[in-house]
């Protein structure tokens, strides 16, 4: 059937409406519509075409996956070859730029000449050119004269406009920026490659580049890329304005992606300025950079700057220090935790990374170590991002000397001796050792005195590894027993110094119930726990009595925290540090029970909930049924009133069933809520 006119009219604006849609979803981040919506739309479209083979074109919106995998990849020459910047590290290095562009363009040193500035992207670089408004190729940078043809692949990025928007562009048009991966996407890629015993990218640039390198669009379509353009190559047959940020406007208009970060400036102070704010503000961006790109804002003064060798003189990177370096692993060592854990530690040949030098680096447990099989005398790729804990990224196998070994996890705690377990199906291997571990109770200690738990001041860490290792202190309780002198005879204790913290452990008694929780240790139990926990029973001994089952009806804790709870305070020895805690002093407002207060119409009545529900998350329910004065219990007993099932409902059912327990569905339950309101 051929389409009538009218069909045809109908595909044109429906793509044009997606097309708006798109670019506000996809460039301008400000989605009008409901994304159903803007599915229907598709569905429409797709449906049209699916009907009229002949009105497909491929710059339909329905178009951006090509059918096949292409057999190799082409070569595009870059008319206007893709150059490259030349690199700053250090605000001495930017003056010096800002200082030859004024002398070059004969301006006085401190003219406040108009930068405009940008992040510099961590991905790879694209051109992309548009004939009347239809992207026609899309190249890979290469060795800047010649790169892989890459349409396929560019086309399916959302962020890339198959056609223009408007009007008055340019008859040719190329444009370059950068495609990239945001971390979001990419942290969940790797999870599911991992997930699937698949290989893990390395970082986000890699990740990039390597789906832009795929021979079928299809694999390509399904990563999460993004791309920011940030300059234009050749343009024939139109014009464009004469300031480098009034084009990038103009590109926006045209419907493609422009990094919102960009910012005109003036002179060296607003390039630094610049440089700090992204600097302070990069770690919360949902992308990789790796520097700030400044570019002279008016193009007479680029055309007089011109170039010199591969780089123009016109534009300048200013860099961050290197997040990733490579060295060398000298040694891996244990290290114990507070709650036994042993962290695999990898000692490094001391390397400049992020800004820092960094000798140690963590690699997370024995499942990430075996996974990247680190070994001694390795080189690996470092990484310290941010204020986070330096880590082994990845070996590099080629640089492998021969006769390494795999690691093994020690058969014993490096620190006390004691046996090492490690549960089946866990990544932590542990110490059996307990608090008679020195590595353990030094940990606990550190934690009983740190900011969110009795907040000792002065009470280092180097302290306390003193203090346990000449057996002054072993549990809590024994802080509060410590004198001045005691303290005195620490390495690097002045008498002053060792006062004051005996006046700063003696302000400690006064606390709250919440830090004291928080501050037990108790495996699972956080800050936002304690403070339910304390919240909802208002007194210790409450929840030192309290049952497993009884514990759960505190909100955010489930039968496994409860249980840890529960066995904490089941132990002696820990009841004991807490008498003699409180014998000491140390001391809190108590409170009613809040749980007391919680009673109705569903008082006593005992629920267990399984499968899940639709209407409602099950922690939702629970505090439904809580707000009602039901309780909610982890396992079907004797004692269960209701159990409430939903979607794939396990052995609590069945089981249930037998106990000849009264089973309600979703539905059921929503209704008993109802009437009991
Ligand atoms: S402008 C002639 N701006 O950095 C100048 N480049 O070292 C052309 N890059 O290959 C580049 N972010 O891939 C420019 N905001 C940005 C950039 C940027 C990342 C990359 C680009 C280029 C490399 C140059």
């Amino acid at each position: 059937m051929t389409a009538t006119a009218s069909t045809r009219k109908k595909v044109e604006l429906l793509r044009e409406e997606i097309r708006f849609h798109n670019n506000l979803y996809h460039v301008l981040d400000a989605p009008e519509i409901p994304d159903s919506q803007y599915d229907q739309l598709m569905r429409e479209l797709q449906t049209l075409e699916a009907e009229h083979p002949e009105l497909v074109t491929p710059d339909s919106p329905t178009q951006r996956v090509g059918a096949e995998p292409i057999a190799a990849f082409g070569t595009v020459e870059h008319r206007l070859p893709m150059l490259s910047l030349n690199n700053v590290f250090s605000e001495q290095g930017l003056a010096e730029f800002h200082r030859r562009v004024t002398e070059k363009l004969e301006l006085v040193e401190d003219a406040d000449i108009a930068y405009m500035a940008e992040p510099k992207f961590d991905g790879a670089a694209v051109s992309l050119q548009y004939e009347n408004g239809r992207l026609v190729c899309g190249a890979t940078r290469g060795d800047g004269t010649r790169g892989e043809n890459i349409t396929h692949n560019v086309r399916t990025i959302e962020a890339v406009p198959l056609r223009l928007l408007g009007k008055n562009f340019p008859s040719l048009l190329e444009i370059r920026g950068e495609v990239f991966m945001p971390r979001a996407g990419f942290a969940k890629l790797n999870e599911r490659a991992r997930a699937n015993g698949e290989k893990t990218f390395v970082n986000t640039r890699n990740a990039a580049a390597g789906s832009l390198r795929q021979l079928d669009p299809r694999l390509t379509a399904e990563r999460p890329l993004d791309c920011y353009v940030y300059s234009v190559g050749v343009v024939e047959g139109g014009s464009l304005p004469d300031r480098h940020s009034e084009i990038l406007d103009q590109l926006q208009e045209w419907g493609l992606k422009v990094c919102p970060e960009r910012r005109l400036v003036a002179g060296i102070e607003g390039c630094i300025e610049y440089f700090a704010n992204v600097g302070e503000r990069r770690d919360s961006l949902d992308y990789d950079i790796d520097g700030v790109v400044y570019k002279v804002d008016r193009l007479d003064y680029q055309r007089e700057l011109g170039f010199i060798s591969r780089a123009p003189r016109w534009a300048i990177a200013y860099k961050f220090p290197a997040q990733e370096e490579l060295t060398q692993v000298e040694n891996i060592e244990f290290q114990v935790g507070r709650t036994g854990a042993l962290t695999p530690v990898a000692r490094l040949k001391p390397v400049f990374v992020g800004g820092v030098t960094v000798s140690n680096a963590t690699l997370h447990n024995m499942d990430e170590l075996h996974r990247k099989d680190v070994r001694v005398g390795d080189t690996v790729i470092v990484r310290r991002a941010g204020d986070v804990i330096p880590e082994v990224v990845q070996v590099i196998a080629d640089k492998r000397p021969p006769g390494t070994r795999r690691v093994r996890i020690p058969r014993h705690c490096p620190v006390c001796g004691s046996h090492v377990v490690r549960i089946e199906g866990e990544a932590v291997a542990r110490c059996t050792g307990g608090l008679s571990c020195a590595a353990q109770r030094s940990e606990s200690l550190k934690h009983f005195v740190s900011r969110k738990a009795l907040d000792i001041d002065g009470l280092g860490s180097k302290l306390i590894e003193q203090l346990v290792s000449s057996g002054r202190i072993k549990t809590p309780d024994d802080i509060y027993k410590l004198t001045a002198a005691d303290v005195a005879e620490m390495e690097r204790m002045a008498d002053k110094s060792a006062e004051n913290l005996i006046a700063a452990i003696k302000k400690s008694r006064r606390t709250t119930l919440s830090r004291f929780l928080y501050g037990l240790g108790i495996r699972e139990v956080g800050e936002a726990t304690a403070a339910s926990l304390a919240a909802y029973y208002g007194k210790l001994a409450g929840i030192m009595e309290a049952a497993v089952e009884d514990l759960q009806q505190v909100p955010d804790v489930g039968p496994i925290v409860a249980s840890r709870i529960h066995a904490f305070f089941a132990e002696e020895q820990n009841r004991r540090v807490i008498q003699e805690l409180i014998k000491d002093g140390v001391n809190w407002e108590e409170t009613e029970p809040q749980q007391t207060a919680r009673s109705g119409p569903l008082d006593g009545k005992v629920f267990v909930l399984t499968g899940t529900m639709q209407s409602m998350t099950r922690d939702e329910l629970k505090a439904r049924i809580h707000a009602l004065g039901g309780k909610v219990t982890g396992s079907v007993s004797k004692k269960t009133d209701y159990l409430v099932y939903g979607d794939k409902a396990g052995s609590k059912l069945t089981k249930a069933q037998n106990l000849k327990i009264a089973i309600i569905d979703e539905d059921g339950v929503n209704e008993l809520l109802l009437i009991n309101k």
